[in-house]
């Protein structure tokens, strides 16, 4: 699909790392995003070095700036904001998180909250590598922390030829990019399943087969 060139150009690099330790999966990234500023709104994202971890010291994880892909034409910038449709949606629906968490992927946003439709919350949940999205799927990634000047979303929705349109919206629930955005598709590129990375493994359900069961 390669980049596409939009309102805010993005300078970024983004290297993520899988490390197994023992028996889990850690996510690890170490990423340096920074957005231009978005035409009308202050929604300024900045992934700078990720994770909890801030030492940038992840085994595997590069220091190098990469060169991007060269810019294409294919991500037009909005013209003017446009209210995402389902957006008052969204505010409805479930939680997938136990409770909410520092992203991980987006630092520098604060503490979020991950949003599916009520019909793919289970699939979201218990995602694992081969899991697939069906056409229609909308995650959401919902900011709440007071780092950011106004809590937005980062979504995605899966198109009917299998790809993503990734979108990202300020607090007012207008579009501020949108399209198959080469940053965001680059970094979620590397994540579990499809592009997704599902939730944190301590931001899991409990399932109930291991609830019932003590020590
Ligand atoms: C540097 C890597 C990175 C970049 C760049 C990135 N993401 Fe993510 N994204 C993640 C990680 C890791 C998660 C898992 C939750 C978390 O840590 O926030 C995630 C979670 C999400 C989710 C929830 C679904 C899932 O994958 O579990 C959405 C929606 C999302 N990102 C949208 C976006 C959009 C839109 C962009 C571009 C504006 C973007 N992301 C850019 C790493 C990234």
């Amino acid at each position: 699909m390669g980049g596409g060139a939009v309102a805010a150009q993005p300078q970024a690099h983004a290297n993520a790392t899988l490390l197994i330790r023992a028996n889990r999966i850690v996510p690890c990234y170490h990423a340096s995003v920074a957005w231009a500023r978005v035409t009308t709104a202050a929604l300024a994202l900045t992934c700078g070095s990720c994770g909890p971890q801030q030492d940038g010291s992840y085994p595997g994880a590069s220091d190098a700036v990469p060169e991007g892909p060269a810019p294409s034409a294919s991500v037009k910038p909005e013209p003017t904001p446009t209210k995402w449709a389902l957006w008052d949606a969204v505010q409805t629906w479930p939680i997938a998180n136990r409770a909410s968490f520092r992203s991980l992927g987006h630092a520098g946003v604060g503490d979020v909250d991950i949003r599916v439709q009520p019909e793919h919350l289970d699939r979201y949940r218990s995602l694992v590598v081969d899991t697939t999205w069906p056409q229609g799927i909308t995650l959401v990634e919902t900011l709440r922390g007071p780092a950011t000047p106004t809590a937005g979303a980062y979504a995605m929705t899966r198109l009917r030829d299998q790809t993503w349109r990734f979108l990202v919206i300020d607090g007012k629930g207008m579009i501020q990019q949108t399209g198959p955005l080469p940053l965001c598709t680059r970094c979620h590129a590397e994540a579990v399943a499809g592009y997704v990375f599902g939730l944190p493994t301590d931001q899991r359900p409990v399932a109930e087969s291991d609830a019932g069961v003590d020590g």
